[in-house]
């Protein structure tokens, strides 16, 4: 369910406050009680149904009669607490068309100070679901629903951007709220689509930003075609949530395959033969 800037705009302060109170107490609970959304919010019940009716309408919200009245919040609902505290803050004032949609994420582009993107991360839809036959209460600790893997996911995406930017062509790193990174826009499309009229020059391009990104202690750990952007002759690397550390202990085999993984890609659609242990030489050595 896409979020739709419409809806942010207007919601009711009642249905703000009844969002973050669901999100607060899915740390404990798959499907949160009436009673615990009552006590949060101070509402009465016939306002509390009313306001829950529209949220769940809208896609960010859902409910679970069995065994007891429980609501959670799904993606659209977070996805608006996310883009609400974003346009708070100022960091967008409006949200755009779609422009990604991956494995784990969404992507829109928006409208910040300058054009930006902003990517959801959706980690764990599946544990969502199976959260729907478990409704029981979660202990402390015990209970990690998508809400925080997906948050989780842009806190990490967000700290490799961090690091990287500017030494390694990555995308500008401008805000993070919740699974929401808010990161400049990369005009022009990914490698996979692209047909280069300097391949030999690419590749070397991009083998001196996995050294840059290795030096400052970051393997991609996902590196191909389709995580790479040219944008006006220039390779900006995206796509980093899963980055590993340069000295973990798998390190090197995550490396290699990242090498791999683009070496095979320009032998393939560009027949060039650039040896492996001179790639990985540049790389780490
Ligand atoms: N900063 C950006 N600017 C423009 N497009 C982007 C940007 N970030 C991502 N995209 C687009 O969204 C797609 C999905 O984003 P990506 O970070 O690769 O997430 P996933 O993990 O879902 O593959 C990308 O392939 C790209 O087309
Ligand atoms: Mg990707």
């Amino acid at each position: 369910m896409p979020v739709s800037a419409e809806h942010v705009r207007s919601l009711h302060r009642y249905e703000l406050r009844i969002l973050s109170a669901i999100e607060r107490w899915m740390k404990r609970y798959s499907w949160v009680p009436l009673e615990q959304i009552k006590d949060t919010v101070g509402l009465s019940e016939s306002e509390i149904t009313f306001r829950l009716g529209r949220l769940i309408g809208w896609g960010m919200v859902r409910f679970n009669p069995v065994p007891y009245d429980g609501y959670a919040l799904v993606f659209g609902g977070y996805d608006t607490l996310a883009l609400q505290a974003l346009t708070k803050k100022g960091t967008v004032s409006a949200l755009g068309s779609l422009i990604g949609e991956g494995k784990e994420s969404v992507v829109y582009e928006a409208l910040g100070l300058c054009p930006v993107a902003i990517k959801f991360h959706r980690v764990g839809q599946r544990s969502f679901s199976s959260a729907r036959t478990n409704r029981e209460y979660m202990p402390e600790g015990g209970h990690y629903p998508w809400i925080f893997a997906s948050s989780r996911s842009a806190e990490r995406e967000f700290a490799a951007l961090s690091t990287l930017h500017p030494e390694v062509s990555v995308p500008l790193p401008v805000h993070r709220n919740r699974h929401a990174v808010v990161m400049s826009l990369i005009d022009g499309p990914n490698l996979n689509r692209c047909r280069l009229d300097e391949p030999a020059e690419v590749l070397d391009e991009i083998l001196k930003n996995i050294r840059s990104a290795h030096r400052l202690g970051i393997i991609h750990a996902d590196l191909s075609e389709f995580n790479i952007m040219v944008e006006r002759g220039r390779c900006v690397i995206i796509d980093w949530p899963q980055w590993v550390e340069a000295d973990h202990p798998n390190a090197q085999q995550v490396v290699q395959r990242d090498i791999e993984n683009i070496l095979a890609y320009f032998k393939r659609k560009y027949h060039l033969n650039y040896q492996f242990e001179d790639a990985l030489q540049c790389v780490t050595g």
